[in-house]
């Protein structure tokens, strides 16, 4: 069975990869799998796109294997588009639940109809030597004004009503998730593309 890394350090993400890549016939290897859980590589770029290119060459360059890592965040109309590609790191806060209570806080006073935002998620494929593809997902919806959430999901998940829905991405079911999600737009896309790449 052909074999690629996931170069991600992020469980939530690594779990969501399993099931939404399972349709491309390649076992998934993780940093673990790999001895390289400790290789974190800093994200210089300034799109999501760049961040992604810089992460999966960087891990397979390191593994010398096939790599595939995402870079995603929430952009929040009201903010500008902020957090964005500064997502995982919003308000120079650790943790998940702080960052969320933050980004509250900030669209406090933003009305209902204005608290417009989208996830974003581009996936890069790269061998050892190079990148080879891309491809991108977007999920629009609206922030919420307090936590949902029945312990689905991860990161923003509790605060994204995605549109046409009453439930944030941390009470709907995973599948459902799955199927409206940037990542799993962007995931169906390089499903397709790695159908019909030789990994070596
Ligand atoms: P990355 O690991 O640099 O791509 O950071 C992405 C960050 O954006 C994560 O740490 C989450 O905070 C947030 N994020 C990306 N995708 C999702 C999602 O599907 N649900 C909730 N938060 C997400």
């Amino acid at each position: 069975m052909r074999q690629i890394v996931i170069g991600t350090t992020n469980l939530g993400k690594m779990n969501e990869y399993q099931v939404l890549l399972a349709g491309a016939n390649i076992r998934l290897l993780s940093l673990r799998d790999i001895g390289l859980s400790a290789m974190d590589v800093e994200e210089t770029g300034t799109t999501f796109s760049e961040n992604a290119q810089i992460k999966a060459f960087a891990y397979a360059k390191a593994s010398n294997r096939w790599a595939l890592a995402d870079d995603s965040g929430l952009c929040v109309d009201a903010l500008g588009g902020a957090p964005g590609i500064y997502s995982a790191r919003y308000g120079d806060i650790h943790t998940s639940e702080e960052r969320r209570r933050y980004l509250l806080d900030q669209i406090k006073d933003v009305p209902e109809e204005k608290r417009t935002a989208y996830f974003e998620c581009v996936i890069v494929i790269a061998s050892p030597e190079g990148i080879i593809a891309q491809t991108e997902g977007r999920c629009y919806g609206s922030i919420t004004f307090t936590e949902l959430d029945e312990g689905k999901g991860f990161g923003y998940d509790p605060i994204f009503i995605p549109q046409g829905y009453d439930k944030t991405f941390g009470q709907l079911d995973e599948m459902i998730k799955h199927e409206l999600s940037h990542r799993g737009i962007a995931a169906r896309k390089m499903v397709e593309l790695l159908h019909n790449l030789a990994i070596s």
